[in-house]
């Protein structure tokens, strides 16, 4: 089985990429910029197991021609993909009243537009295997997030994309699940996230800390593998039980 993810550079992404290894999936991943951690993946995925087929590729998700060129190549390195992680995704934070053109465009962009290019790209392939596992990567933000209204659109906007692909495609045996994210200490919460929202999740969240990037992992290899094949249209969220954002 092999899965296709984006964003595999850093963060959840790369402990998406390593849990998926470990569960002896081969594995195509992006990054954008950061050749350094892709690579670091890459050494990290072949520590955990050589014989598997590792492969990166170079992928701006919001160049809709970028998205179909990659994707064939990876189908013609692979044979066959049977998932689509679409886990890459960018903030530029600003309050609704002196958010610029660029901050609204670049996010709604990289994290909406750009899953939806990328999953049209592996659509046909999917269908004609009558097998595809679509995950997409929200998060509490999708329910509404002060000084992200940016972003809350982009990852609310998954959803509608999400189940509509699960009805549309069900019948070809193609699933599309949203799996939320509550708090991971990644770059992008070391970079953009204020610390009064640090101290509100330690205060409201019944499990009292932030999730780590391997439980996220979890769940998304969980509704790739055959287990969670009657998994469809679902938005799940992990999140220690933090249900919003404040
Ligand atoms: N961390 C959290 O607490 C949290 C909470 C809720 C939801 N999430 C969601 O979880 C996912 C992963 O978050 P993270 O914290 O791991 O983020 P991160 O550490 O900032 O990593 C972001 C990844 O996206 C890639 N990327 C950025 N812009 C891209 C573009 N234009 N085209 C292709 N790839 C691009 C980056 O590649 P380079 O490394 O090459 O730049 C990097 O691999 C995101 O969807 C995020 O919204 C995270």
């Amino acid at each position: 089985m092999n899965v296709f993810i984006t964003g595999g550079s850093r963060g959840i992404g790369r402990a998406t990429v390593l849990k998926f290894v470990e569960k002896g999936w081969g594995c195509a991943f992006t990054y954008v910029g950061n050749e350094k951690g892709a690579q670091e993946t890459i050494k990290l995925a072949k520590d955990i197991n050589a014989d598997l087929s590792v492969k990166v590729y170079k992928l701006d998700i919001k160049d809709a021609d970028q998205c179909e060129n990659i994707v064939e190549k990876a189908i013609d390195d692979f044979d066959e993909i049977h998932a689509v992680v679409n886990n890459a995704a960018v903030v530029k934070n600003n309050a609704a009243v002196v958010m610029s053109n660029e901050e609204w465009d670049e996010v709604i962009a990289t994290n909406l537009t750009g899953p939806f290019y990328l999953i049209r790209s592996f659509l046909m392939h999917f269908i004609s295997n009558r097998k595809g596992r679509i995950i997409n990567i929200s998060s509490l933000a999708q329910d509404g997030c002060s000084g992200q209204i940016n972003y809350a659109a982009s990852k609310s906007g998954l959803i509608g994309l999400t189940k509509t692909l699960a009805k549309e495609y069900g019948a070809k045996g193609i699933t599309a699940n949203v799996v939320t994210v509550g708090y991971v200490q990644t770059e992008m919460t070391k970079d953009h996230m204020a610390d009064a929202l640090h101290e509100f999740w330690l205060k409201h969240c019944p499990l009292k800390r932030p999730g780590t990037a391997e439980e996220i992992a979890g769940l998304v290899h969980f509704l790739a593998s055959d287990e969670g094949g009657f998994i469809n249209g679902e938005v799940i969220r992990v999140s220690g039980g933090l249900t919003y954002a404040p």
